[in-house]
């Protein structure tokens, strides 16, 4: 069964076209606001663990700030290089709390990793 726990406050999710580390439960992620929309992605590059949450927005992907392989946020398949995957989260809107489920890094396929409305 899914359990979620509290990532952040609304008011402290990144605004728009941010990027952001925030932990949870001893994990460390990276937050990032495209087109409206929140995703929640493993903070670790697959390349040399450099930090996604320090990184930035270029159109639909998170950057990350060590040398630039970037990943859709939706899905965190890498853009650059090819075949690479970072784990992204689901997450929800509870109140004025946003919520993250991490037992299941999934959603791959069908893009339900995005904050559910
Ligand atoms: S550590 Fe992320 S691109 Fe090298």
């Amino acid at each position: 069964m899914a359990q979620w726990v509290r990532l952040c406050g609304m008011a402290e999710a990144p605004t728009e076209g941010n990027v952001m580390e925030v932990e949870a439960q001893g994990r460390s992620l990276c937050l990032a606001r495209i087109g409206g929309e929140l995703s929640a992605l493993d903070n670790w590059c697959p390349h040399r663990q450099g930090p996604l949450g320090q990184g930035w927005v270029e159109g639909n992907t998170v950057v990350c700030p060590w040398h630039a392989w970037s990943f859709d946020a939706r899905s965190g398949r890498s853009v650059f290089p090819d075949n690479e995957q970072v784990a992204v989260f689901p997450l929800k809107r509870e109140g004025d709390a946003l919520l993250i489920e991490l037992d299941t890094p999934a959603g791959i396929e069908d893009g339900s990793t995005r904050e559910q409305k």
